[in-house]
């Protein structure tokens, strides 16, 4: 059986629904988790507004100790619509970033996988990805077919297919 799991999330349904996948597999054959996320630097303001839960998120990153948002806005894309300060936009991205992998982390947790680890990077997606994989020695990736992106157009987004065509270990991916 495997000896490390990695899941990559972007915070959408359907990472999500990979999360679900690797913590069940997990779990069953008490298998140490890491949950991997890449931070969203140059991202489109748009696909950071698809995020999953995007109120929520709002409210807790400003919530956030530290945190100074006089008009807290009520979407992600109000959020970073808003021109920012260089260092503020990377702390918000950085937040962000922490409450997809904390959300990750608990829901795995939630589904009984004992020693759940998280990782974040930054970086061209996909390779990022296969990176942190590798340094948390897992031996099989989990990945959602799509994200946040709305290309529909191709069947599986782009992320997917660079890390299917690239990891050296077992992918699988997620409907
Ligand atoms: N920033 C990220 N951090 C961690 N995992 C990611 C990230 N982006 C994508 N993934 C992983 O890859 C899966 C597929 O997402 P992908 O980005 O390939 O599709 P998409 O967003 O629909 O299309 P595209 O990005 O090509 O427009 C996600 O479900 C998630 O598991
Ligand atoms: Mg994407």
């Amino acid at each position: 059986m495997k000896q490390h799991i990695f899941v990559a999330t972007d915070g959408s349904d359907t990472a999500m629904r990979a999360v679900d996948l690797a913590a069940e597999i997990a779990a069953k054959f008490d298998v140490p988790l890491t949950v991997g996320h890449v931070l969203h630097f140059g991202r489109p303001a748009e696909e950071l507004a698809r995020m999953a839960d995007v109120e929520h998120m709002v409210e807790r990153v400003g919530k956030t100790p530290g945190v100074n948002l006089p008009n807290l806005p009520d979407t992600m894309l109000n959020l970073f619509a808003e021109t920012r300060a260089g260092d503020e936009s990377i702390r918000l991205i950085t937040l962000v970033g922490d409450d997809i992998l904390q959300r990750g982390a608990d829901r795995a947790k939630d589904l009984g996988a004992k020693t759940v680890k998280t990782s974040s990077s930054q970086g061209d997606t996909a390779d990022a990805i296969l990176d942190m994989a590798q340094e948390a020695g897992a031996d099989m990736i989990v990945i959602g077919h799509r994200g946040l992106g709305r290309l529909k157009r191709a069947v599986l987004g782009s992320v997917a297919q660079k890390v299917l065509n690239h990891a050296e270990c077992t992918v699988v991916s997620v409907r």
